[in-house]
């Protein structure tokens, strides 16, 4: 006795968390009992309230259940197991709907009641018809899902990093979830008109039909125990992270954008570099540099001048053509030396104006003015700022975020996340971007470093993390913060309170993966190894990071592209899962690349972890059927 009522609390205090499919199971099973009680009661039948109209309006209140729990997206599987349990929950769903609609007509104040054999016909149909009714669809669906389930959850973990979770933009956990709750919805919708069935056959003194119904809810029991039991342990392995792949065009400003002229390829000759205007080093002496003068109208006065600093230089080879580039972006489209050797992706230079022949001279026999090629790091016209602000949803308004994105607004990088408002059992509602606040960093009242972060040669790293919520929390916001000279990205967490959805905005925290290169166990750096445009990549760029490591902002490889783009580019795509956002517990920066290509960095989200809100236990402190004491005219049977 005591140990049932502890098992009953223990029931309960599951019961509280339970996901929407799974809570509305419990609610089922608790009516059917009450219903079960008032059919098998004799006084209850011959009362007034008792009879099928009692009963068809206790069915369209479990309608109201059934149609509040969020329909989820069909998964789009191709798989035989998972297209022949579409057909079996098609048929289900088929008799559901007619069934309802024949209740809610009945239950209408001043209906025609229908007559008998028109219930019977409709019982008879759920019941019995050999082909397609409820008993044999659900019976088949049970035999599949208990031999299929766990290979179609196979199935959608394979597929992570593949064409379905890059298109439909879901994670494995996500999909896996939505299988669930489809197959857990549709069976629940049949054993509820199962039962009803029976029910109504019963109240029209057709037979007793208690074996039949207990064996129906043993059954049902049994399978759906078992198939939350699989989900769950699928789940808690199921990878939660979502990021975006490569698009199928690459568009600048849609899908990427860029860092700008933080360290670009530049031609200049020695007799510039130093105050004295000599030639009497070689250019592997220019480490760090500036440009000092504008030697007898040579290439110096046809091309923008670097005005900040000139950096390892090298000499490639003395004379030169040099094509210079139309696209603001660039100073050349490619140079070819004497020697044959071309630094970018040589064509017709007609972009920005012919190719100029550049040579280098000697002076006095002695000194070779050589042209040196070297990097510059010049701010102006560059795009290299990092917004520091926090990017959060509104907690006040039970907004959790459901969505990210990296955005450019003028030369500043921003994070940008979409809000839903947060309802009870994890489900979400709604969505928006919350606008971006920006700014330019030029203006005085903004500071470096407070404001926003500025790139520049020695602070051009960004950590690459992959950050996660405390159980029981939810994404709330995301930032980019310094941690010494990295940029570095943190994450806002919200707890909740499951069964109501209600946040508890003033225990949000920040977190964030404080590791730096000088610890005890370092950052790791990824290195990017001849790195070209990323658009110009010929194999998908998949993701190559890992948590704890950082990249560093660089200058594109010097013979692929001449040195003239910044590397990684940003991807720039929403991270928004199935395109209408998802309740999510943590967010990351990746780096998405592939040997020989500057790759993207981009984002990822991971999404809310599901599995402990999965359970389908039937009661099993509620005697099955009425208590002894309200007539013995219903015992469970087994088998
Ligand atoms: C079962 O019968 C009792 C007593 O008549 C009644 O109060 C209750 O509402 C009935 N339950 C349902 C679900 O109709
Ligand atoms: C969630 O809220 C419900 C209703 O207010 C409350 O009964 C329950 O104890 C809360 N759960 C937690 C874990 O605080
Ligand atoms: C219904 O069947 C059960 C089990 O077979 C039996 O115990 C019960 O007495 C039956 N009730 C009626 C009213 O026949």
């Amino acid at each position: 006795m005591r140990f049932a009522a502890l098992i009953a609390l223990f029931a309960i205090a599951i019961a509280d968390e339970l996901c929407s499919v799974d809570d509305l199971r419990q609610k089922l099973y608790a009516l059917e009992d009450e219903l079960w009680r008032n059919v098998s009661d004799p006084m209850w039948r011959q009362s007034d309230l008792g009879g099928d109209v009692e009963l068809t309006k206790a069915f369209v209140a479990l309608d109201e259940l059934i149609q509040a729990v969020p329909r989820s997206r069909r998964p789009p599987l191709n798989s035989w197991i998972w297209t022949n349990a579409i057909e079996k929950m098609q048929i289900i769903d088929g008799h559901y709907k007619y069934f309802a609609e024949f209740a809610r007509t009945q239950s209408r104040p001043g209906a025609v009641p229908a007559p008998v054999r028109e219930w019977m016909d409709l019982t008879e149909a759920v019941l019995m018809d050999p082909k397609s009714s409820v008993t044999n669809s659900m019976k088949k669906l049970g035999e599949l899902m208990s031999h299929g389930e766990a290979v179609t959850y196979r199935l959608v973990m394979l597929q992570e990093g593949g064409t379905d979770v890059c298109t439909l933009q879901m994670s494995p956990h996500q999909l896996i979830y939505d299988i669930y709750n489809t197959i857990a919805l549709a069976e629940i919708k049949g054993y509820a008109i199962m039962q009803f069935s029976w029910m109504l056959l019963k109240l029209y003194g057709k037979g007793n039909f208690s074996q039949e119904a207990s064996l129906t809810r043993e059954r049902y029991g049994q399978r759906t125990t078992q198939a939350a039991n699989v989900v769950r342990g699928v789940l808690s392995s199921a990878s939660r992270d979502l990021y975006r792949c490569d698009p199928i065009q690459h568009e600048e400003g849609k899908t990427y954008d860029q860092v700008t002229r933080l360290l670009q390829g530049y031609i200049e000759n020695e007799v510039d570099m130093n105050p004295q205007g000599t030639c009497q080093e070689n250019c592997g002496y220019y480490t760090l540099t500036q440009r000092y003068g504008c030697y007898d109208d040579q290439l110096c006065t046809q091309q923008k001048t670097c005005g900040g600093r000139i950096i390892n230089c090298q000499y490639i080879d003395s004379d030169m053509w040099v094509c210079p580039s139309g696209d603001s972006k660039r100073r050349y489209d490619w140079v070819t030396y004497e020697n044959g050797r071309t630094l970018g992706q040589k064509g017709e230079c007609t972009s920005g104006g012919h190719s100029t022949k550049v040579d280098s001279w000697w002076r006095w026999l002695f000194w070779h003015c050589s042209y040196c090629m070297c990097l510059c790091d010049d701010a102006t016209d560059s795009d290299r700022y990092f917004s520091l602000w926090d990017a959060t949803s509104d907690v006040n308004n039970n907004k959790v975020v459901t969505g990210l994105r990296l955005i450019k607004h003028g030369r500043v990088f921003h994070l940008q996340v979409y809000e839903s408002t947060l309802k009870e059992r994890g489900l979400i509602e709604g969505g928006d971007w919350v606008p971006v606040q920006k700014f330019d960093p030029l203006d005085p009242q903004f500071k470096d470093g407070v404001d926003y972060h500025t790139l520049t040669y020695e602070n051009r790293a960004i950590d690459l993390d992959d950050l996660d919520s405390p159980s029981g929390h939810v994404l709330t916001g995301v930032r980019f913060r310094m941690l010494g000279a990295h940029l570095h990205f943190e994450i806002r967490s919200t707890p909740f309170n499951y069964t109501t959805g209600r946040l508890s905005p003033e225990k949000s925290q920040w977190i964030s993966n404080d590791n730096t290169e000088g610890s005890a166990r370092p950052r790791v750096k990824l290195e990017l190894k001849n790195p070209d445009i990323p658009t110009r990549s010929s194999v998908p760029l998949a993701v190559d990071s890992e948590h704890d490591q950082y990249v560093e902002f660089t200058n594109s490889d010097l013979e692929a592209d001449a040195a003239q783009s910044t590397v990684p580019f940003i991807d720039v795509q929403p991270v928004l899962p199935a395109g209408a956002g998802a309740l999510a517990s943590g967010a990351g920066v990746l780096h998405r690349g592939a040997r020989g290509s500057g790759g993207f960095v981009a984002l990822r989200l991971r999404t809310y972890p599901h599995a402990r809100h999965v359970r389908a236990e039937p009661p099993a402190d509620l005697p099955r059927g009425p208590d002894p004491a309200d007539g013995p005219d219903f015992e469970p049977t087994v088998n």
